[in-house]
């Protein structure tokens, strides 16, 4: 089947590309608000956050993180407001999500920040539907922040449990989408049962994704292929589109591609432009149609 995929090069805040409803599935991992690696994005994409990090400096006051928190959720937010207009009646939102611990202004906290993008989809108008977390090969547990148990960390009560999962949160717009008869697309589409009680259990453990490549891909945190390749076979027919407004290095859009469906992917760094080729043209799909557009 021929497919066409789009890489624009811009935010997914605004997607005039494309039409309201236009969309059957999105699958994204988003920056993840309070976790070191995107600190400089969320500054440089909204400068009222770069501000508030220099108060903080300056000030430390602990109403200013709550202020940085909430302005990055503010970001993403828009980028899910703009999904719901996108997304067909019925169609499904993939959310990758890890959520934060960090010690700023000497004070260790959780940063949840699965349950903030909940609240705002949610907000939004999407129906939350039951979700996976992806457990990651475990970690070592840290004491406050510091690293792994020494001494007083086999003692109660100030050691904490480690963030050894990751959500991947699962939201629908409107009503169950709806299909004729022996739609043969869909059937086309079906999976064994060993892969339905295995996609469709809560606990995925799936190691991450080799990111031995180069520092280019390493600073995207791509997700494995495998967690895309289940989302799109899970919620998606062949011949569909799939969306990603944060595509970092291409993961979704190369999967779309090898599962017979359309994609669009936004993202905002150019830097990721060689990746983005190679990773989609490496596909050897001659079936496939990539465009790369720079608004
Ligand atoms: C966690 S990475 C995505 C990784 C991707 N799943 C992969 O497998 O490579 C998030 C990406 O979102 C991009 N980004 C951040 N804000 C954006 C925006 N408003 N529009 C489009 N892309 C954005 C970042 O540059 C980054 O590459």
């Amino acid at each position: 089947m021929h497919t066409e995929h789009k890489i624009i090069l811009s935010s997914s805040q605004k997607m005039p590309e494309l039409s309201d409803g236009s969309v059957q599935l999105m699958v994204t991992s988003p920056p993840y608000p309070m976790i070191k690696m995107w600190d400089n994005l969320f500054a440089k994409a909204d400068p009222k956050i770069g501000e508030l990090w220099q108060k903080l400096a300056t000030y430390s006051q602990e109403e200013t993180v709550r202020q940085i928190y909430n302005s990055m959720h503010e970001y993403l937010g828009k980028v899910w407001q703009e999904t719901y207009r996108v997304l067909v009646d019925g169609g499904i939102a993939c959310i990758n999500i890890g959520d934060a611990t960090r010690t700023v202004n000497g004070k260790f906290q959780l940063y949840p920040n699965h349950s903030r993008i909940t609240e705002i989809c949610e907000k939004i108008g999407f129906t939350m539907l039951p979700y996976i977390l992806w457990k990651k090969p475990t970690t070592k547990p840290k004491y406050k922040g510091k690293g792994a148990f020494l001494g007083s960390g086999f003692l109660p009560p100030n050691a904490y449990v480690t963030l050894d999962c990751e959500f991947i949160l699962l939201f629908r717009k409107g009503n169950i989408r709806k299909f004729p008869p022996h739609d043969k697309l869909r059937y086309e589409s079906v999976f064994t049962k060993t892969q339905r009680d295995e996609w469709f259990s809560q606990i995925w453990a799936l190691k991450g994704t080799r990111q031995t490549i180069i520092e280019l891909e390493r600073r995207t945190a791509a997700y494995p292929d495998e967690i895309a390749e289940r989302l799109i076979k899970m919620f998606s027919v062949k011949g569909e589109t799939v969306l990603d407004p944060f595509l970092g290095s291409g993961t979704t859009t190369k999967i779309a591609m090898r599962n017979e469906r359309n994609s669009i992917g936004y993202e905002t760094d150019k830097n990721l432009l060689s990746i983005l080729t190679k990773k989609t043209r490496s596909n050897d799909h001659e079936t496939s149609d990539v465009k790369i557009i720079k608004r």
